[in-house]
C-alpha cells in the first residue's frame, strides 16, 4: 500500500469549502455542505481531529450510498479519498488483504476474484467504500463482512490516537457496529479482511441454490458472477434511479410472535436466528401492504424489491422520510412490527431548506 505520510510536510488541511454532495450520494439527494476536505492521506487524519474542533459535527463521507443526508449538512464533512490495497499476508489457511478505506468495495472483490482469490464474491456489487464496510457491516447472500473482517486501522477522534482494532472492538451486530452507535468517533484508514484456504463456496441462499451457473463445482468468479447477476435483476443501479440500498432493516422477533403471524399470514418469510427469534423479510411485509411501485412525490418503492426505497428526480431527504413514515406505520398496523431504517439518518434531514 502506498503511504504518502512520509513526504507530506502540511501541518493542517486545505480550508474547508462548500461543496455540492448531490452527486455523492448514491440517492440523490439534494445537498450542500458548507464546509467540506478531503482526506487524500493518512496524516490528514490527525489534522482533521485539529479542524474538526471548530464546528459543531463532523459528518465522515465515504460512498455516500448509506445515507440520508439534509438539504444542508451541518457541521464539517469529511470526504475519505485514501487509496490503495494490497495482499498483507498470507499461510496456509488464509490470505489477508489490506485495502484503504477510499477504494471502491466492489473494485476490492473484483481485484481479489481477478487474483483467483475467492472468500468475498458473495459481497459482489455492494455500493460504497472499503472504509463503509464496517460501518453498516455489509451482507449479502449468506456472508457478512464480519465473518471476513480481520481487523481494521481507525484515527479516534475522541482520544485523538491511532487504534486497531478487531472484530469484538467493532461490536458487529446485523447491519450494526460501534461506528454506527457513536457516528463521528472514528476515521477508518484501512480494513483488513481474511480470504480463508482453502476456499468454498457459499451457497446456502435460496436465490444462489436455484442458480443456472453454481452446479457442480463453481469457483470463486462463478459465484461473483451469479451475485452480480441477481444482484442486477432486483436491485436497481443507483447511477440510473438513486437509491441506497435496503431501507429498512429485516426485523427480528421473538419465536411466539413469529409462530402467531404465521399462523394469520401462512406465507409470511421468517429465518431462524441464533438467539431462537426470527428474522423476518421486511420487504415481504412491505409488498403485501401494496407498496411494491407505488410512488409518493418524488419518491417511490421499487418495482423488483419493496425493501428499496428511490429518487425518480429532484428529491429531498423528508420525502424520503415522509415515505418511510408512511411505510412503517401500514407495516406496524397490519402487523405489529416496527420497521427501522437502515441507512444513517443524517441530522436536519427532515428539514425541506
Ligand atoms: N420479498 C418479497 N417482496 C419484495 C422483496 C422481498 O416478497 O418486494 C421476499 C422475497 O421473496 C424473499 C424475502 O422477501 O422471500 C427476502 O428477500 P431477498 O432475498 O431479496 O432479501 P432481503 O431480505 O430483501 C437482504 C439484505 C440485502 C441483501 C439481500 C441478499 C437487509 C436489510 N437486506 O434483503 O442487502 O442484498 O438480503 O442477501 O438485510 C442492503 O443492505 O442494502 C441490501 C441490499
Amino acid at each position: 500500500m502506498i503511504r504518502l505520510a512520509d513526504s507530506d510536510t502540511r501541518s493542517s488541511l486545505p480550508a474547508p469549502g462548500a461543496c455540492d454532495l448531490s452527486s455523492l450520494n448514491t440517492f440523490a439527494l439534494e445537498s450542500l455542505a458548507p464546509a467540506c476536505v478531503s482526506l487524500h492521506d493518512e496524516a490528514d487524519l490527525p489534522r482533521l481531529a485539529t479542524l474538526a474542533k471548530r464546528y459543531d459535527a463532523l459528518l465522515v463521507l465515504g460512498g455516500g450510498s448509506n445515507v440520508v443526508l439534509p438539504p444542508k449538512v451541518r457541521g464539517l464533512v469529511a470526504r475519505v479519498a485514501l487509496r490503495g490495497v494490497r495482499l498483507a499476508g498470507e499461510d496456509a489457511r488464509m490470505r489477508i488483504v489490506e485495502a484503504a478505506a477510499g477504494e471502491s468495495w466492489h473494485g476490492l472483490v473484483a481485484h481479489c476474484v481477478e487474483q483467483g482469490w475467492g472468500g468475498l464474491e458473495n459481497l459482489a456489487l455492494i455500493p460504497g467504500t472499503v472504509g463503509a464496510a464496517p460501518v453498516q457491516n455489509i451482507g449479502a447472500y449468506g456472508v457478512e463482512l464480519c465473518e471476513r473482517f480481520a481487523g481494521l486501522r481507525a484515527y479516534d477522534l475522541l482520544r485523538e490516537e491511532w487504534v486497531d482494532m478487531d472484530a469484538s472492538q467493532c461490536g458487529f451486530g446485523y447491519r450494526d457496529s460501534v461506528f454506527k452507535r457513536e457516528p463521528g468517533r472514528w476515521v477508518i484508514a484501512s480494513v483488513r479482511v481474511t480470504l480463508p484456504k482453502p476456499w468454498r463456496p457459499v451457497l446456502e441462499y435460496p436465490d444462489l441454490q436455484r442458480h443456472p451457473r453454481l452446479v457442480g463445482a463453481p469457483s470463486p468468479r462463478d459465484v461473483f458472477e451469479a451475485v452480480c447477476e441477481i444482484r442486477r435483476a432486483k436491485l436497481p443501479d443507483p447511477a440510473v434511479l438513486g437509491n441506497a440500498g435496503s431501507f429498512f432493516k429485516n426485523p427480528v422477533v421473538p419465536a411466539a410472535q413469529y409462530e402467531a403471524l404465521r399462523a394469520r399470514f401462512p406465507g409470511l418469510v421468517g429465518y431462524p436466528q441464533a438467539n431462537g427469534g426470527y428474522k423476518l423479510a421486511a420487504g415481504w411485509l412491505i409488498d403485501q401492504c401494496g407498496w411494491k411501485g407505488r410512488r409518493l412525490g418524488p419518491v417511490g418503492v421499487h418495482e423488483r424489491q419493496a425493501l428499496v426505497l428511490v429518487n425518480h428526480g429532484g428529491a429531498r431527504a423528508a420525502d424520503v422520510l415522509a415515505l418511510a413514515e408512511a411505510i412503517r406505520r401500514d407495516v406496524e398496523n397490519r402487523y405489529g412490527v416496527v420497521l427501522e431504517p437502515e441507512p444513517v439518518v443524517v441530522p436536519g434531514a427532515s428539514e425541506r431548506t
